[in-house]
């Protein structure tokens, strides 16, 4: 049972190097065969328990084909990123160390590399230095911690101690954001209890950004959720007039910026994210664009007490100016995924980061250019790595969706757009080269063909 940390380590690095050769080669989802063999895990908990290897070769033999392919080039749906070499072996090593990464006595090394990454992640995203940093689970949690921030933050301010005394009574707090706000923002609100009545929604543009004469008025008790990066069409909110908006009433403005925040790296995307850094709150994601495993989202908040004040499990932070992690995370105990991060970002640099976010983008616009040359409908001004499309009527959409995903060479997911059945592309892997494109688009010709023919 107890098998060596090198036999097991060698075997998994082993297994892990043929399952990446062999991705290019496979089908993007897998089929029927690939998923049956998750069959074999159907078993009743061993009494006695079961050698490692024997449990690697199990994982391995019915676990690795039933995998989707999104380490890959050919994975384009919802916005997920390959993890780049550099990021899986870091997770590895630090796996490998098993760090707490609560505070400086739980784990020095966590705590130190966690607070590079974050100074660096201020730096490459351009966003005011000395702002709070905090690592979790992805930009669903990094949302729920920065309103928590903003509902400690605009309560406080009126004398509420939200901590103390809760929601019940308090000052009533609204909410605007647009109307093609991501679904997860409205779960963070949901569990902090903001209520979905106390949600306005403002109309968006024919591109899915905010359509900044709509705003209502905004007050002290408002906290405004904006978008950098519509999560279909890749469209930035009109952040800047609406964070000045909000600086001259004392609202507080969040933004969503799970995978578009990135376009800050790149100089030449810089001027659509111009204004971001206005804001008093901003939730991104490592697992997404940078390219790292997952789970990685990043929590970025301009007022470091209003962080502290929704998560410090002590006073101290009262008097401390640069808390702990534990701190400024809604988990106390946790992986140190910062190091991920620091990885990613050491080892590309400012100009790989730029190489990345630039050609995903460049990739983007090549593959709506060939699809639109093919007869499909381009929906979106293709600003940033996401494409949405169709295929004239929602019956045609829903069939090429079935037909391309049955196909096997890429995969991309449905979703509506504006009221229309449409498939969003999002380019967001480091793995994704032209071939992919012309690998997919063949694909996309050979089923236009095929349904050509049966018509
Ligand atoms: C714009 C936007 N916000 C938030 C999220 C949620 O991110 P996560 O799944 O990392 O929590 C996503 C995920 O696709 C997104 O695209």
């Amino acid at each position: 049972m107890a098998t060596s940390y090198d036999d097991l380590l060698e075997n998994s690095k082993c297994r892990a190097l043929s399952y990446l050769d062999a991705l290019d080669r496979r089908r993007v989802f897998p089929d029927d065969t690939m998923l049956d063999g998750l069959a074999a895990f159907n078993e009743n908990l061993p009494h006695e328990g079961r050698e490692g290897q024997e449990t690697l070769d199990l994982l391995d033999r019915h676990g690795s084909p039933a995998t989707v392919a999104n380490m890959g080039g050919r994975y384009f749906g919802f916005v997920v990123g390959g993890s780049l070499p550099v990021t899986v072996a870091a997770n590895w090593l630090a796996a490998a160390w098993d760090q707490v990464a609560s505070s400086q006595v739980t784990s020095p090394v966590a705590d130190h590399i966690e607070r590079v990454a974050g100074e660096w992640v201020l730096d490459i995203l351009d966003l005011p230095r000395g702002s709070a940093v905090g690592f979790v689970t992805g930009a669903t949690m990094a949302t729920f911690s920065a309103l928590a921030a903003a509902r400690h933050h605009l309560l406080d301010r009126q004398g509420w101690n939200v901590g103390e005394y809760g929601l019940y009574g308090a000052p009533q707090i609204t909410v605007v954001v647009s109307a093609e706000v991501h679904v997860t923002v409205l779960k963070a609100l949901n569990m902090l209890g903001m209520g979905q009545k106390n949600i306005i929604k403002i109309p968006v543009d024919a591109n899915g950004a905010i359509d900044v004469a709509q705003v209502p008025p905004l007050g002290p008790n408002t906290i405004v959720c904006v978008q950098a990066g519509n999560v279909n069409s890749g469209a930035f909110d009109p952040i800047e007039s609406i964070c000045a908006a909000a600086r001259a009433a004392g609202a507080w403005v969040h933004v969503d910026g799970a995978f578009g925040l990135w376009a800050r790296a790149a100089p030449a995307l810089a001027d659509m994210a111009k204004g971001v850094e206005k804001a008093d709150s901003w939730a991104t994601d490592g697992h997404k664009w940078l390219n790292t495993p997952y789970d990685c989202g990043v929590v970025i908040c301009r007022h470091k007490r209003a962080l502290a004040g929704a998560f410090s499990t002590s006073a101290a932070y009262l008097k401390e100016e640069d808390g702990a992690a534990k701190d400024r995370v809604p988990e106390f105990s946790r992986r140190a995924r910062g190091i991920e991060v620091w990885a990613a970002l050491r080892t590309l640099g400012r100009d790989g980061v730029d190489h990345l976010i630039s050609e995903n983008c460049r990739l983007a616009r090549l593959f709506a250019q060939e699809l639109s040359a093919l007869g499909l409908t381009i929906h979106n001004k293709v600003v940033l790595n996401q494409i949405v499309v169709s295929c004239g009527s929602a019956r045609r959409t829903a069939q090429m969706i079935e037909a391309m995903q049955a196909e096997g060479t890429c995969w991309f997911g449905q979703t509506e757009w504006q009221g229309q059945k449409a498939f969003r592309i999002s380019i967001s892997s480091w793995k994704t080269t032209e071939q992919d494109i012309a690998k997919s688009v063949a694909a996309f010709k050979k089923i236009l063909t095929l349904q050509g023919n049966s018509e």
